[in-house]
This record gives C-alpha cells, sequence and structure tokens, in this order.
C-alpha cells in the first residue's frame, strides 16, 4: 500500500511517501524557521502564506524522490490537528483536493499519534503495549498504546510545554528562536548542578507536567543578574535548565511504566531531538530494566512521514475520512478520558473549542 502523506500543522510543509507502513521511499520537509526567527516565534498568518506558497513544490519533490506518481497512491493521509488551523487547513484542503480529482481516498491525522508512532518508521521497533512520551513545543503528553490505534492518554502538560519552555527560555537569554537546539548545544559546556532550578512533581501519582514555573524560574534568574549588572553563566543557565526539564520527563515516564506494569517506553517529538534527554533516558531505563525506543533525530522533529504511517494504521482498518472533516486545534484525544480507538477522534461533534 502506498500512502502520500502530508503535514503542515505549524512551521514545517511537509510530504512522505510510505510504503506499506515501513518502506520510506522519500520525506521532505520545509522548514520556514527563517521566516519566524526575527519574531521569536511562528507567527500564524506568515505561517499559513508560506506553507500555501510551499505545498505544492515539496509534495511534487515528495513523489518525485518516491518515484510515483499520484495515480500509483492507495491513500493519503494529512494532518487535521491539533496545530494553527490557518496552516492545518493548507495540508487539509489541498489533500481533500488530491483526493477529490483522483479519486484516492484519504484519512485525517492526529499529529500526536503522528508522533507516538514515529518509533515505528524505525528498524528496531517497540512492542505493544507500550508507554510513549510526546515531548515537542505543542505538547508534553504520556500514553498508554495498546495497538496502533488504540491509545489511552495518561498524563500531560498542565501550562507550558517541554518545547515550548525550551523556546521562551531561549528568548529570555536572547538566543534565536528556536531555543531547543541551541540550548541543547550550549548546556553541552555548562554544568547541570550549577543553579538548582525548581522541579514540578505535582504530587506523587501525577504522570502530568508543569513547566511554566521552570521558567519563570530562569526568567527570575537572569532578570535579577541583570538588574544589579553581575554577570551569569549562559551555559549553566542552560544546562542547570535543561537538566530540571530532563529529569522530570524521564522520572515521570518510567514512573507511568511502573504504574501500568509496562517494560517498553518510546519517546517522540521534537525535544526527543534532545541529546541528554535521549542520554539520561537511556541510562535510566537500563538501570530498570525497561526498553527505550526513539526515532532518529530527523523523525522527532515535525514530518510527513510519520503522518502518513498513522495513515496507514488507518487504512488498515478499513477507517476514511469525509470531506466535511475540519481543522481543529486542539485534540480531544488529550482529555484524560478520551481513548483513541479505531478510528480518528475528530468528528465535527466531538472537535474541541479552541
Ligand atoms: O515536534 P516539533 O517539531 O513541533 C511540534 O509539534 O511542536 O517540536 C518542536 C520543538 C521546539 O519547541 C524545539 O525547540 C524543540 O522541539 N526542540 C528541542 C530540540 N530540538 C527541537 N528541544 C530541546 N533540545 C533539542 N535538541
Ligand atoms: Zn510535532
Amino acid at each position: 500500500m502506498l500512502i502520500l502523506g502530508i503535514e503542515s500543522s505549524c512551521d514545517e510543509t511537509a510530504a512522505a511517501v510510505l510504503r506499506d507502513g515501513n518502506i520510506l521511499l522519500s520525506n521532505v520537509i520545509n522548514s520556514q524557521v527563517a521566516v519566524h526567527s526575527p519574531y521569536g516565534g511562528v507567527v500564524p498568518e506568515l505561517a499559513s502564506r508560506k506553507h500555501l506558497e510551499n505545498i505544492y513544490p515539496v509534495v511534487e519533490a515528495a513523489l518525485t524522490q518516491a518515484g510515483v506518481v499520484l495515480d500509483d497512491l492507495d491513500g493519503l493521509a494529512v494532518t487535521q490537528g491539533p496545530g494553527l488551523v490557518g496552516s492545518l487547513l493548507i495540508g487539509l484542503s489541498f489533500a481533500k483536493a488530491i483526493s477529490a480529482v483522483k479519486s484516492i481516498p484519504y484519512v485525517g491525522v492526529d499529529h500526536i499519534v503522528g508522533h507516538l508512532l514515529s518509533p515505528f518508521l524505525e528498524k528496531e521497533q517497540p512492542e505493544f503495549p507500550y508507554i510513549a512520551l510526546v515531548a515537542s513545543g505543542g505538547h508534553s503528553s504520556i500514553f498508554l498504546v495498546r495497538s496502533h490505534t488504540t491509545i489511552q492518554p495518561l498524563g500531560r502538560t498542565r501550562d507550558d510545554a517541554a518545547g515550548e519552555a525550551f523556546d521562551k527560555v531561549g528568548k529570555i537569554l536572547g538566543l534565536e528562536y528556536p531555543g531547543g537546539p541551541i540550548i541543547s548545544r550550549l548546556a553541552e559546556q555548562g554544568n547541570p548542578a550549577a543553579i538548582p532550578f525548581p522541579r514540578a512533581w505535582l504530587g506523587a501519582e501525577s504522570l502530568d507536567f508543569s513547566f511554566s514555573g521552570l521558567k519563570t524560574s530562569v526568567a527570575n534568574y537572569v532578570h535579577q543578574h541583570q538588574q544589579k549588572n553581575e554577570p551569569f553563566n549562559i551555559p549553566d543557565v542552560c544546562a542547570s535548565f535543561q537538566e530540571a526539564v530532563v529529569e522530570v520527563l524521564c522520572e515521570k515516564v518510567l514512573k507511568a511504566a511502573q504504574m501500568h506494569g509496562i517494560s517498553t517506553v518510546a519517546l517522540a517529538g521534537g525535544v526527543a531531538a534532545n541529546s541528554r534527554l535521549r542520554a539520561a533516558l537511556q541510562k535510566l531505563g537500563a538501570q530498570r530494566k525497561i526498553r527505550i525506543f526513539m526515532p532518529s533525530l530527523e523523525l522527532c522533529t515535525d514530518n510527513a512521514a510519520m503522518i502518513a504511517l498513522a495513515g496507514y494504521y488507518h487504512f488498515a482498518e478499513k477507517s476514511t475520512t469525509s470531506f466535511d472533516t475540519d481543522a481543529y486545534s486542539r485534540s480531544p484525544f488529550l482529555h484524560p478520558d478520551f481513548v483513541f480507538a479505531k478510528n480518528p477522534p475528530p468528528s465535527p461533534a466531538v472537535r474541541a473549542q479552541p
């Protein structure tokens, strides 16, 4: 089965062609970082305009690199949400148009499901059930993944997502957007124990996250030093902040595994590209006899390969999406009582209010 995946939920326009759920024929990503960087974050209208400009050439490049044409495709998978609605609508409308003109079925895919299934794009794959941590610019959530299409949320962020905290701390330190990769690099020269930034555990049993207190603590530290004209060591701030995020992410995901008696954990999302997080989780996993899976770096950040993959499993269960389906900004799937099973959750009736 040959699937074209399309992703346009935030500031990457991406398209990928996947054969039979495991052979990635192409994976094209056009990043808009240079467009948004001067503003210190993603500007929604600029993102939509760029997606509009990029969607055709990106899809064309993905098909060409894969050596296929539209008529070869068996299905289209497109990110339906969560994300910026103006951006999502570009990809969704493009997929609907191809679907209508070429009579190719399409499925709307939840972006977070794409992330949490992304370890299946690698050679070594997790076995079910596994615990997944999705840590990205928009989300920090823990899931119990029972099958490719039966997924239960266990914990979520109560305020800032992990990647958002990296980006905001980057801004506080005057670094370029996105802060995550730069902080990660600077942290290599810093001392992670230099500054005792707080860890929000939110109670012994909680699998929820909160990073806004940590972000405020970094802001206070920096501003106090600036006000007193006292120098401070940026790599130490980066390393100490990063350590606080990594410690909480690792402990909570391993606690989820322990609470549910599961010995497999998968890490996904843009923050999963963080080398300190990858190393720390591998080490703790080995100590606690938990197998850790994580996608390669280019499959951690936003891409369409993971969308094609999630779409493949929807098609495998004969699920398709109708033309009146809309994009959604927030996933109902993240509600603690929601079990994502068999079908993509977002029908207009259950769509979350922005
Ligand atoms: O998954 P992603 O590409 O987009 C969303 O779905 O949000 O994640 C982007 C986020 C950004 O916040 C970025 O700063 C963060 O992932 N990120 C990192 C690293 N690489 C990307 N954070 C920490 N360390 C990294 N190496
Ligand atoms: Zn993402």
